[in-house]
């Protein structure tokens, strides 16, 4: 029985660990995917430990040597992760006693398993944050090269989903943009709070060996070291910021899908997603379904329960190291997976699908979307705007009376509801003018949505 085999920590126990209570406490099975960061982690602390005389040059060669062949061996697969290791800090320093003897055994001197993991997981991090933000800059080009693409379409926009005012499809894209560029920022600060170096805080408490955690830090490329022993073992403040980070990045994935899957209905008909992102139903022969936009949508109540989750395992831990901690693991890593995913997918799919140019101009220029715009016409004549929005919205219910559209309605017309009224106003009416109008900086007009595109490029260059 895997049991009886003795524990590293195994001095003080008289009886062997129940297998029950092993593959209850194991981590392996999922904490395997840290092996790479534990391993670099490890040879760290061997060349820190040797260069302080704490362990023989001898002894670091041979356990630097011998994680080098560890880390092939997982590589190939060709490690056995075995429940009774309980986690990978255990499975590997096993491991490297078996082949470094006496020197392998050697190397947990000056560090703990608490220290360790919070070492590994900023290591782990670092590394997807890099590859997540790489992401979201991947869809963020591709917003700019479909904001530019769809530069003239012009489409209605909403609020309350009531038509409110025409816009440029690219100003929508745009939107996109700003929101993912602010995702982008968050990710990097959180960098900066995941870059700390832990090793050195063994237990909780630090060590009396004369370890140097800076020339550590500067191994393994940390800007910077924990200052404080008891903090850095106990808390996962930086993960918990980190799924944040990830769940606004799914909100916002979130709300994009839920705009392409009302756009794609026979209602809407403002787009079309390629067949090949969209699947059928086993019943209905006609249907063609946005499942990779609604899953993306689904997914991020997912994520949202990630972060709840954490919040809550922390909420209530005294300090400091407790085994719960053991818990942040599988939010964190279904984080992850599935941002990394969605990410990917979603920028996939915003290049396989078609804006219905037509459609978008047509509801654009119907259902009184320029109303504001006559409202506005009139302050331009020195009506007050109050007084303006009272008079357009009885020019409005006007035309509901008459069937007409504003565009429709004769001089005469216009002149029952105000004398400033003039032929220019037939002009400005047009949608394109409406549009083209709003110059503000920030507005939908062709000549601030271009300039916005230059600003964001050129931010690039620099
Ligand atoms: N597997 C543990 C975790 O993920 C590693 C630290 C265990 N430390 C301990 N003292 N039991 O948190």
């Amino acid at each position: 029985m895997s049991g009886k085999q003795k524990k590293p920590w195994g001095g003080r126990f008289r009886k062997p660990t129940d297998k029950m209570v092993e593959v209850f406490t194991a981590s392996i099975g999922f904490d395997k995917r840290l092996y790479r960061y534990d391993i670099e982690g490890s040879s760290a602390h061997a060349r820190m430990l040797a260069k302080q005389g704490i362990i023989s040059k001898k002894d670091e060669k041979v356990i630097v040597k011998a994680l080098k062949d560890i880390l092939s061996d997982i590589e190939r697969g060709s490690f056995a992760f075995k429940p009774e290791d309980e986690d990978i800090h255990m499975a590997i320093e096993k491991a490297l006693i078996e082949r470094a003897g006496d020197a392998g055994g050697r190397l947990h001197a000056g560090r703990s398993r608490n220290d360790q993991v919070s070492l590994d997981m900023r290591l782990y991090l670092r590394d997807e944050i890099r590859q997540i933000t790489d992401g979201v800059a991947g869809l963020k080009i591709q917003l700019i090269n479909l904001a530019q693409k769809e530069i003239v379409t012009i489409m209605p926009g909403y609020t309350h989903l009531q038509k409110a005012q025409p816009v440029l499809l690219s100003h929508y894209l745009l939107a996109y943009w700003e929101m993912f560029d602010r995702d982008e920022e968050r990710l990097l600060e959180c960098y900066r709070r995941v870059n700390i170096m832990p090793l050195g805080s063994a237990a909780l408490a630090g060590t009396s060996l004369p370890i140097d955690r800076a020339y550590v830090a500067g191994l393994l490329k940390f800007p910077e070291i924990s200052r404080n022993s008891m903090d850095a073992v106990s808390d996962r403040d930086f993960i918990v910021e980190f799924i944040f980070a990830c769940s606004l990045i799914m909100m916002h994935l979130s709300r994009f899908c839920e705009d392409i899957i009302l756009w794609s209905t026979d209602e809407f008909n403002f787009l079309e997603i390629s067949d090949a992102f969209t699947t059928g139903s086993s019943i209905m022969p006609q249907k063609k379904n946005p499942d990779v936009a609604e899953l993306i949508r689904g997914k991020t109540g997912r994520i949202y329960g990630n972060l709840i989750a954490l919040l809550t395992l922390m909420k209530g831990l005294p300090m400091t190291y407790n085994r719960d901690l053991q818990e942040d693991k599988e939010p964190l890593f279904d984080t992850i997976d599935t941002l990394k995913n969605c990410l990917r997918v979603f920028t996939s799919m915003s290049k396989n699908m078609n804006f219905n140019r037509n459609k978008m101009l047509k509801d654009a220029a119907g259902g009184f979307a320029t109303a504001t715009d006559v409202a506005e016409y009139l302050v331009m004549k020195g009506v007050p705007f109050r007084e303006s929005h009272a008079i357009i919205g009885n020019l409005v219910a006007y035309c509901l009376k008459k069937r007409k559209e504003i565009a429709e309605l004769t001089m005469k017309e216009f002149h029952r509801f105000h004398r400033a009224f003039e032929e220019d106003i037939y002009a400005r009416l047009a949608v394109e003018s409406v549009v083209d109008a709003r110059q503000c900086v920030g507005g939908t007009s062709k000549k601030t949505v271009l300039k916005q595109i230059r600003d964001i490029t050129e931010r690039k260059k620099r």
